[in-house]
Protein backbone atom coordinates (compact mmCIF):
# COMPACT_ATOMS: atom_id res chain seq x y z
CA UNK A 1 0.00 0.00 0.00
CA UNK A 2 1.33 2.91 -0.93
CA UNK A 3 0.98 5.99 1.86
CA UNK A 4 0.96 9.70 1.35
CA UNK A 5 0.97 12.42 3.44
CA UNK A 6 0.17 16.66 3.04
CA UNK A 7 0.30 19.02 5.48
CA UNK A 8 -1.85 22.62 5.56
CA UNK A 9 -3.37 25.08 7.65
CA UNK A 10 -6.64 24.89 5.24
CA UNK A 11 -8.14 28.21 7.10
CA UNK A 12 -11.78 28.42 5.05
CA UNK A 13 -11.75 25.55 3.17
CA UNK A 14 -11.45 26.52 -0.22
CA UNK A 15 -11.40 24.56 -3.82
CA UNK A 16 -7.42 24.79 -3.75
CA UNK A 17 -7.39 22.77 -1.07
CA UNK A 18 -9.70 20.25 -2.37
CA UNK A 19 -8.20 19.95 -5.83
CA UNK A 20 -4.56 19.57 -3.58
CA UNK A 21 -6.15 16.52 -1.84
CA UNK A 22 -7.83 14.84 -4.49
CA UNK A 23 -4.90 15.19 -6.53
CA UNK A 24 -2.22 13.89 -3.31
CA UNK A 25 -5.06 11.17 -2.99
CA UNK A 26 -4.75 10.00 -6.50
CA UNK A 27 -0.27 9.36 -6.06
CA UNK A 28 -1.31 6.81 -3.45
CA UNK A 29 -3.92 4.61 -1.62
CA UNK A 30 -3.44 5.79 1.47
CA UNK A 31 -3.72 9.99 2.43
CA UNK A 32 -2.86 11.52 5.67
CA UNK A 33 -3.59 14.93 5.73
CA UNK A 34 -1.75 17.47 8.46
CA UNK A 35 -3.44 19.89 9.80
CA UNK A 36 -1.41 22.77 11.61
CA UNK A 37 -2.06 23.71 15.34
CA UNK A 38 -3.10 27.06 16.18
CA UNK A 39 0.47 27.23 18.69
CA UNK A 40 2.32 26.06 15.65
CA UNK A 41 1.35 28.27 13.25
CA UNK A 42 1.96 31.05 15.10
CA UNK A 43 5.54 30.10 15.80
CA UNK A 44 6.02 30.24 11.62
CA UNK A 45 4.37 33.54 11.78
CA UNK A 46 0.60 32.87 10.27
CA UNK A 47 -1.08 34.58 13.00
CA UNK A 48 -4.61 35.12 11.04
CA UNK A 49 -6.56 31.84 10.78
CA UNK A 50 -9.92 32.31 11.44
CA UNK A 51 -10.83 29.06 12.17
CA UNK A 52 -10.01 26.93 15.11
CA UNK A 53 -7.78 23.84 14.88
CA UNK A 54 -11.29 21.62 15.15
CA UNK A 55 -13.23 23.20 13.06
CA UNK A 56 -10.35 23.16 10.35
CA UNK A 57 -10.39 19.54 11.16
CA UNK A 58 -14.16 19.01 10.77
CA UNK A 59 -13.92 20.55 6.90
CA UNK A 60 -11.31 18.30 5.91
CA UNK A 61 -13.00 15.05 6.90
CA UNK A 62 -16.19 16.05 5.39
CA UNK A 63 -14.29 16.03 1.94
CA UNK A 64 -14.21 12.26 2.82
CA UNK A 65 -10.40 12.53 0.99
CA UNK A 66 -8.30 11.71 3.73
CA UNK A 67 -8.03 8.48 5.46
CA UNK A 68 -6.41 9.88 8.73
CA UNK A 69 -5.96 13.31 10.40
CA UNK A 70 -3.37 14.28 12.44
CA UNK A 71 -2.46 17.51 13.95
CA UNK A 72 1.35 19.51 13.06
CA UNK A 73 2.74 20.35 15.97
CA UNK A 74 6.16 21.12 16.07
CA UNK A 75 8.87 21.99 13.99
CA UNK A 76 10.64 19.22 12.59
CA UNK A 77 7.62 16.57 13.23
CA UNK A 78 7.32 15.94 9.17
CA UNK A 79 10.37 13.78 9.82
CA UNK A 80 8.94 12.02 12.78
CA UNK A 81 5.26 11.51 11.07
CA UNK A 82 7.67 10.05 7.77
CA UNK A 83 9.08 7.39 9.68
CA UNK A 84 6.18 6.29 12.11
CA UNK A 85 3.95 6.01 9.56
CA UNK A 86 6.48 4.37 6.78
CA UNK A 87 4.98 7.11 4.08
CA UNK A 88 6.27 6.37 0.60
CA UNK A 89 5.05 10.28 -0.84
CA UNK A 90 5.63 13.25 0.89
CA UNK A 91 3.58 16.22 -1.22
CA UNK A 92 2.35 19.81 -0.70
CA UNK A 93 1.39 22.53 -3.62
CA UNK A 94 3.87 24.33 -5.93
CA UNK A 95 3.93 27.40 -3.49
CA UNK A 96 6.57 25.45 -1.76
CA UNK A 97 8.69 24.27 -4.77
CA UNK A 98 12.09 23.29 -3.31
CA UNK A 99 11.03 23.96 0.30
CA UNK A 100 11.29 20.24 1.41
CA UNK A 101 13.80 18.70 -0.94
CA UNK A 102 15.16 17.59 2.17
CA UNK A 103 12.33 15.12 2.62
CA UNK A 104 13.73 13.18 -0.25
CA UNK A 105 16.10 11.23 2.57
CA UNK A 106 13.30 10.17 4.01
CA UNK A 107 10.62 9.31 1.10
CA UNK A 108 9.77 10.44 -2.90
CA UNK A 109 8.80 14.33 -2.34
CA UNK A 110 5.79 15.66 -4.97
CA UNK A 111 5.18 19.28 -5.37
CA UNK A 112 1.93 19.18 -6.88
CA UNK A 113 0.83 22.91 -9.35
CA UNK A 114 -0.97 25.32 -7.24
CA UNK A 115 -4.44 26.44 -8.08
CA UNK A 116 -4.88 29.79 -9.09
CA UNK A 117 -6.67 32.65 -8.20
CA UNK A 118 -7.29 31.53 -4.52
CA UNK A 119 -6.08 31.32 -1.01
CA UNK A 120 -7.43 31.43 2.32
CA UNK A 121 -5.62 34.44 2.33
CA UNK A 122 -7.57 36.26 0.06
CA UNK A 123 -10.80 35.09 1.49
CA UNK A 124 -9.96 36.47 4.92
CA UNK A 125 -9.14 39.94 3.49
CA UNK A 126 -12.27 39.63 1.30
CA UNK A 127 -14.10 39.39 4.01
CA UNK A 128 -12.98 41.93 5.80
CA UNK A 129 -12.13 45.19 5.09
CA UNK A 130 -12.26 47.73 7.69
CA UNK A 131 -10.17 50.93 7.81
CA UNK A 132 -8.13 52.54 10.59
CA UNK A 133 -6.63 56.08 11.17
CA UNK A 134 -4.24 56.67 14.40
CA UNK A 135 -4.34 60.32 16.54
CA UNK A 136 -1.13 61.17 18.22
CA UNK A 137 2.57 62.83 17.91
CA UNK A 138 5.06 60.01 18.72
CA UNK A 139 6.44 59.53 15.05
CA UNK A 140 8.62 56.96 16.24
CA UNK A 141 6.14 54.53 17.76
CA UNK A 142 3.78 55.45 14.74
CA UNK A 143 5.65 54.15 12.31
CA UNK A 144 6.31 51.13 13.62
CA UNK A 145 2.52 50.53 14.18
CA UNK A 146 1.72 51.52 10.84
CA UNK A 147 3.90 48.85 9.58
CA UNK A 148 2.17 46.17 11.34
CA UNK A 149 -1.07 46.31 9.24
CA UNK A 150 -0.03 43.94 6.32
CA UNK A 151 0.52 41.45 9.11
CA UNK A 152 -2.82 41.75 10.42
CA UNK A 153 -5.73 40.61 7.30
CA UNK A 154 -8.80 42.38 7.24
CA UNK A 155 -7.27 45.83 8.46
CA UNK A 156 -5.83 48.76 6.90
CA UNK A 157 -4.37 51.88 8.33
CA UNK A 158 -5.81 54.95 5.90
CA UNK A 159 -5.45 57.85 7.79
CA UNK A 160 -3.45 60.11 10.57
CA UNK A 161 -4.24 63.13 12.67
CA UNK A 162 -1.53 64.57 14.53
CA UNK A 163 0.17 67.82 15.56
CA UNK A 164 3.79 66.59 14.86
CA UNK A 165 3.01 65.59 10.93
CA UNK A 166 6.42 67.16 9.97
CA UNK A 167 8.28 64.54 12.15
CA UNK A 168 6.27 61.28 10.07
CA UNK A 169 7.89 59.04 8.23
CA UNK A 170 7.02 59.28 4.37
CA UNK A 171 4.53 56.04 4.28
CA UNK A 172 2.92 57.80 7.46
CA UNK A 173 2.68 61.58 5.27
CA UNK A 174 1.77 59.57 2.19
CA UNK A 175 -1.91 58.02 3.85
CA UNK A 176 -4.57 58.68 2.05
CA UNK A 177 -6.33 60.88 4.91
CA UNK A 178 -3.36 63.38 6.75
CA UNK A 179 -4.94 65.79 8.87
CA UNK A 180 -4.53 68.09 12.25
CA UNK A 181 -8.50 67.76 12.18
CA UNK A 182 -9.76 64.76 14.42
CA UNK A 183 -13.06 64.80 13.09
CA UNK A 184 -12.10 65.11 9.82
CA UNK A 185 -9.97 61.67 10.56
CA UNK A 186 -13.11 59.93 12.20
CA UNK A 187 -15.37 61.09 8.99
CA UNK A 188 -13.37 58.83 6.88
CA UNK A 189 -12.42 55.94 8.54
CA UNK A 190 -14.04 52.95 10.05
CA UNK A 191 -11.99 52.45 13.61
CA UNK A 192 -9.55 54.71 15.36
CA UNK A 193 -5.95 53.83 17.22
CA UNK A 194 -5.33 56.57 20.18
CA UNK A 195 -1.96 57.07 20.57
CA UNK A 196 -1.66 60.30 22.72
CA UNK A 197 -1.15 61.23 26.05
CA UNK A 198 -3.79 59.63 28.44
CA UNK A 199 -5.44 62.82 29.92
CA UNK A 200 -6.71 63.35 26.65
CA UNK A 201 -7.99 60.15 25.98
CA UNK A 202 -11.59 60.03 27.57
CA UNK A 203 -12.48 63.15 25.14
CA UNK A 204 -10.97 61.45 22.08
CA UNK A 205 -12.71 57.98 22.96
CA UNK A 206 -16.18 59.39 23.29
CA UNK A 207 -15.96 61.59 20.14
CA UNK A 208 -14.98 59.21 18.04
CA UNK A 209 -17.49 56.56 19.71
CA UNK A 210 -19.94 58.91 19.53
CA UNK A 211 -19.28 59.62 15.39
CA UNK A 212 -19.76 55.25 15.47
CA UNK A 213 -15.98 54.25 15.14
CA UNK A 214 -14.24 51.25 16.95
CA UNK A 215 -11.69 52.53 18.97
CA UNK A 216 -8.44 50.85 20.04
CA UNK A 217 -6.82 52.94 22.43
CA UNK A 218 -3.17 52.95 23.88
CA UNK A 219 -3.43 52.08 27.96
CA UNK A 220 -4.42 53.82 30.11
CA UNK A 221 -8.27 54.12 28.92
CA UNK A 222 -8.34 57.36 30.91
CA UNK A 223 -7.34 58.87 34.00
CA UNK A 224 -10.66 57.97 36.18
CA UNK A 225 -12.07 54.69 37.23
CA UNK A 226 -16.05 56.10 36.47
CA UNK A 227 -14.91 57.83 33.20
CA UNK A 228 -13.54 54.36 32.30
CA UNK A 229 -16.42 52.71 32.92
CA UNK A 230 -18.82 55.35 31.16
CA UNK A 231 -16.51 54.73 27.96
CA UNK A 232 -16.99 51.05 27.84
CA UNK A 233 -20.86 50.97 28.73
CA UNK A 234 -21.04 53.88 25.58
CA UNK A 235 -19.50 51.16 23.54
CA UNK A 236 -21.45 48.77 24.51
CA UNK A 237 -24.83 50.72 24.06
CA UNK A 238 -23.62 51.63 20.54
CA UNK A 239 -22.19 47.99 19.43
CA UNK A 240 -18.98 49.11 18.96
CA UNK A 241 -15.91 47.85 19.87
CA UNK A 242 -13.73 49.43 22.91
CA UNK A 243 -10.17 47.60 23.11
CA UNK A 244 -7.32 48.62 25.42
CA UNK A 245 -4.33 47.93 24.25
CA UNK A 246 -1.36 46.72 26.37
CA UNK A 247 1.33 44.63 23.89
CA UNK A 248 2.05 43.19 27.20
CA UNK A 249 -1.68 41.71 27.28
CA UNK A 250 -1.14 39.61 23.77
CA UNK A 251 2.01 38.10 24.00
CA UNK A 252 2.21 34.61 24.50
CA UNK A 253 4.42 33.80 26.89
CA UNK A 254 2.31 36.57 29.12
CA UNK A 255 -0.52 34.89 28.66
CA UNK A 256 1.10 30.90 29.66
CA UNK A 257 2.97 32.75 32.78
CA UNK A 258 -0.85 33.57 34.22
CA UNK A 259 -2.34 30.61 33.56
CA UNK A 260 0.60 28.90 35.09
CA UNK A 261 0.20 30.80 38.23
CA UNK A 262 -4.00 29.64 37.90
CA UNK A 263 -2.70 26.00 37.73
CA UNK A 264 -0.90 26.53 41.37
CA UNK A 265 2.74 26.10 40.14
CA UNK A 266 4.46 28.21 42.18
CA UNK A 267 1.78 27.57 45.17
CA UNK A 268 -0.05 31.28 46.71
CA UNK A 269 1.02 34.10 45.57
CA UNK A 270 2.51 36.51 47.96
CA UNK A 271 4.43 39.45 46.03
CA UNK A 272 4.20 40.92 42.81
CA UNK A 273 6.79 43.30 41.89
CA UNK A 274 7.52 45.35 38.37
CA UNK A 275 9.49 47.80 37.52
CA UNK A 276 9.90 49.61 34.17
CA UNK A 277 12.50 52.31 33.20
CA UNK A 278 13.93 53.75 30.04
CA UNK A 279 16.16 57.04 30.55
CA UNK A 280 14.79 59.96 28.93
CA UNK A 281 16.66 63.71 28.36
CA UNK A 282 15.39 65.48 31.11
CA UNK A 283 16.52 68.65 28.76
CA UNK A 284 14.21 68.25 26.44
CA UNK A 285 11.18 70.69 26.81
CA UNK A 286 8.97 68.98 24.32
CA UNK A 287 9.31 64.99 26.05
CA UNK A 288 9.53 65.37 30.13
CA UNK A 289 8.94 62.53 31.85
CA UNK A 290 5.68 61.12 33.03
CA UNK A 291 6.46 58.00 34.34
CA UNK A 292 3.48 57.12 35.66
CA UNK A 293 1.44 58.19 32.42
CA UNK A 294 4.13 55.96 30.09
CA UNK A 295 5.06 53.11 32.39
CA UNK A 296 2.37 52.51 35.12
CA UNK A 297 -0.57 51.15 33.18
CA UNK A 298 2.17 48.15 31.81
CA UNK A 299 4.06 47.10 35.75
CA UNK A 300 -0.27 47.57 36.92
CA UNK A 301 -0.93 44.75 34.45
CA UNK A 302 0.08 41.94 35.93
CA UNK A 303 -0.38 43.15 39.90
CA UNK A 304 -4.32 43.47 39.19
CA UNK A 305 -4.47 40.69 36.75
CA UNK A 306 -2.29 38.48 38.81
CA UNK A 307 -4.03 39.60 42.46
CA UNK A 308 -6.99 41.48 41.59
CA UNK A 309 -8.17 44.86 41.79
CA UNK A 310 -9.75 44.46 45.46
CA UNK A 311 -6.20 45.48 47.44
CA UNK A 312 -6.66 47.15 51.04
CA UNK A 313 -4.47 49.91 50.77
CA UNK A 314 -1.83 51.34 48.17
CA UNK A 315 0.45 54.11 48.57
CA UNK A 316 2.11 56.18 45.78
CA UNK A 317 5.21 58.28 46.06
CA UNK A 318 6.37 60.21 43.09
CA UNK A 319 9.53 62.50 42.38
CA UNK A 320 8.85 65.11 40.33
CA UNK A 321 11.19 67.48 38.21
CA UNK A 322 8.81 70.39 38.66
CA UNK A 323 7.41 72.57 41.82
CA UNK A 324 3.60 71.98 40.22
CA UNK A 325 4.43 68.12 40.23
CA UNK A 326 3.62 67.56 36.70
CA UNK A 327 6.46 65.58 35.10
CA UNK A 328 7.39 62.78 37.75
CA UNK A 329 10.93 61.23 36.69
CA UNK A 330 10.22 57.88 39.40
CA UNK A 331 6.84 56.56 40.91
CA UNK A 332 6.53 53.79 43.45
CA UNK A 333 3.37 52.27 43.89
CA UNK A 334 2.75 50.24 46.73
CA UNK A 335 -0.09 47.91 47.19
CA UNK A 336 -1.37 45.85 49.96
CA UNK A 337 -3.56 42.75 49.57
CA UNK A 338 -4.98 40.14 52.71
CA UNK A 339 -2.44 37.86 51.96
CA UNK A 340 -0.12 39.45 49.28
CA UNK A 341 1.60 42.72 47.95
CA UNK A 342 2.42 44.38 45.21
CA UNK A 343 5.29 46.91 44.01
CA UNK A 344 5.50 48.53 40.82
CA UNK A 345 8.73 51.10 40.31
CA UNK A 346 8.21 53.02 37.06
CA UNK A 347 11.13 55.91 36.01
CA UNK A 348 12.08 57.72 32.90
CA UNK A 349 14.60 59.80 35.02
CA UNK A 350 16.73 56.98 36.77
CA UNK A 351 17.47 53.46 35.64
CA UNK A 352 16.86 49.93 37.69
CA UNK A 353 16.83 46.31 36.65
CA UNK A 354 13.23 46.11 34.48
CA UNK A 355 12.17 42.65 35.64
CA UNK A 356 9.42 41.00 36.93
CA UNK A 357 9.09 38.85 39.59
CA UNK A 358 6.28 36.77 41.06
CA UNK A 359 6.52 35.37 44.48
CA UNK A 360 4.54 32.48 45.19
CA UNK A 361 4.73 30.01 48.61
CA UNK A 362 6.20 26.95 46.56
CA UNK A 363 8.86 28.66 44.37
CA UNK A 364 8.87 31.94 41.86
CA UNK A 365 8.64 33.19 38.47
CA UNK A 366 11.65 35.53 37.09
CA UNK A 367 10.71 37.63 33.59
CA UNK A 368 14.03 39.28 32.64
CA UNK A 369 14.43 43.29 31.67
CA UNK A 370 12.43 43.86 29.36
CA UNK A 371 9.86 41.56 31.22
CA UNK A 372 6.94 43.92 28.73
CA UNK A 373 8.35 42.54 25.64
CA UNK A 374 7.83 38.71 27.41
CA UNK A 375 8.93 35.91 25.47
CA UNK A 376 10.79 34.18 27.71
CA UNK A 377 10.63 33.55 31.68
CA UNK A 378 11.46 30.92 34.15
CA UNK A 379 9.77 29.09 37.26
CA UNK A 380 12.50 28.94 39.77
CA UNK A 381 11.99 26.27 42.78
CA UNK A 382 14.44 26.22 46.17
CA UNK A 383 16.05 22.83 44.71
CA UNK A 384 17.05 24.47 40.76
CA UNK A 385 17.01 20.81 39.31
CA UNK A 386 13.59 21.38 38.90
CA UNK A 387 13.21 24.75 37.94
CA UNK A 388 11.78 25.57 34.01
CA UNK A 389 12.28 27.79 31.13
CA UNK A 390 9.63 29.03 28.63
CA UNK A 391 10.16 30.42 25.36
CA UNK A 392 7.14 31.73 23.21
CA UNK A 393 8.09 33.99 19.64
CA UNK A 394 6.72 37.29 19.94
CA UNK A 395 6.80 38.61 16.67
CA UNK A 396 6.12 42.40 15.43
CA UNK A 397 6.79 43.83 19.88
CA UNK A 398 3.18 42.39 20.04
CA UNK A 399 1.61 45.00 17.48
CA UNK A 400 0.09 42.65 15.27
CA UNK A 401 -1.17 40.17 18.09
CA UNK A 402 -3.52 43.33 19.23
CA UNK A 403 -4.28 44.70 15.72
CA UNK A 404 -5.53 40.80 14.96
CA UNK A 405 -7.50 41.06 18.37
CA UNK A 406 -9.24 43.94 17.39
CA UNK A 407 -10.05 43.28 14.15
CA UNK A 408 -11.34 40.27 15.12
CA UNK A 409 -13.45 41.82 18.04
CA UNK A 410 -15.09 43.95 15.46
CA UNK A 411 -15.89 41.42 12.88
CA UNK A 412 -17.26 39.05 15.42
CA UNK A 413 -19.39 42.04 17.30
CA UNK A 414 -17.62 40.73 20.78
CA UNK A 415 -14.55 42.23 22.44
CA UNK A 416 -11.84 39.73 22.83
CA UNK A 417 -11.34 40.54 26.38
CA UNK A 418 -7.41 39.96 27.27
CA UNK A 419 -7.72 42.63 30.08
CA UNK A 420 -10.84 42.19 32.30
CA UNK A 421 -12.72 45.73 32.79
CA UNK A 422 -11.60 46.04 36.49
CA UNK A 423 -8.16 45.80 35.55
CA UNK A 424 -8.62 48.69 32.67
CA UNK A 425 -10.56 50.58 35.46
CA UNK A 426 -8.34 50.19 38.23
CA UNK A 427 -5.29 51.43 36.07
CA UNK A 428 -6.93 54.59 35.16
CA UNK A 429 -7.52 55.33 38.99
CA UNK A 430 -4.40 54.42 39.97
CA UNK A 431 -2.86 56.43 36.97
CA UNK A 432 -4.96 59.31 37.36
CA UNK A 433 -4.10 59.78 41.63
CA UNK A 434 -0.58 59.80 40.56
CA UNK A 435 -0.78 62.97 39.24
CA UNK A 436 -3.88 64.42 41.15
CA UNK A 437 -2.53 67.44 43.63
N1 LIG B 1 -3.02 25.07 -2.04
C1 LIG B 1 -3.20 24.89 -3.41
N2 LIG B 1 -3.83 25.89 -4.14
C2 LIG B 1 -4.26 27.01 -3.54
C3 LIG B 1 -4.08 27.20 -2.15
C4 LIG B 1 -3.45 26.20 -1.43
O1 LIG B 1 -2.81 23.89 -3.98
N3 LIG B 1 -4.84 27.95 -4.28
C5 LIG B 1 -2.33 24.05 -1.27
C6 LIG B 1 -1.04 24.54 -0.62
O2 LIG B 1 0.01 24.53 -1.55
C7 LIG B 1 -0.85 23.54 0.48
C8 LIG B 1 -2.29 23.20 0.89
O3 LIG B 1 -3.14 23.62 -0.19
O4 LIG B 1 -0.23 22.39 0.00
C9 LIG B 1 -2.70 23.89 2.17
O5 LIG B 1 -2.42 25.25 2.00
P1 LIG B 1 -2.71 26.41 3.04
O6 LIG B 1 -1.46 27.11 3.33
O7 LIG B 1 -3.54 25.92 4.12
O8 LIG B 1 -3.66 27.34 2.09
P2 LIG B 1 -3.49 28.79 1.53
O9 LIG B 1 -4.77 29.16 0.81
O10 LIG B 1 -2.23 28.93 0.74
O11 LIG B 1 -3.41 29.61 2.87
P3 LIG B 1 -2.75 31.02 3.21
O12 LIG B 1 -3.33 32.02 2.26
O13 LIG B 1 -3.14 31.26 4.64
O14 LIG B 1 -1.26 30.85 3.05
Amino acid sequence: MKKVITYGTFDMLHHGHIKLLERAKKLGDYLIVGVTSEDFDKTRGKINVQQTLMERIEKVKETGLADKIIVEEYEGQKIDDIKRYGIDIFTVGSDWQGKFDYLNEYCEVVYLERTKGVSSSDLRSKERALTMGIIGDNAKYIEKFQKEDKYVNGIKIVGICSNNLSEMSEDIKNLPYVTNNYEELLANVDSVYVKTKSQYHYEQIKQALEAGKHVLCESPICEDREQCKELFELAKSKNLILLESIRTAYATAYSRLLLLIKSGKIGNVVSVDATCTNMKNMEDNKNKPESMRDWGYNALLPVFQILGTNYLKSNITSFFIDKEKKYDYFSKVDFVYENAVATIKVAEGAKSEGDLVITGTKGYIYVPSPWWKTDYFEVRYEDNKNNERYFYQLDGEGIRYTLVAFTRSVYEKKPIMFIEPNVSQEICKIVGDAYKK
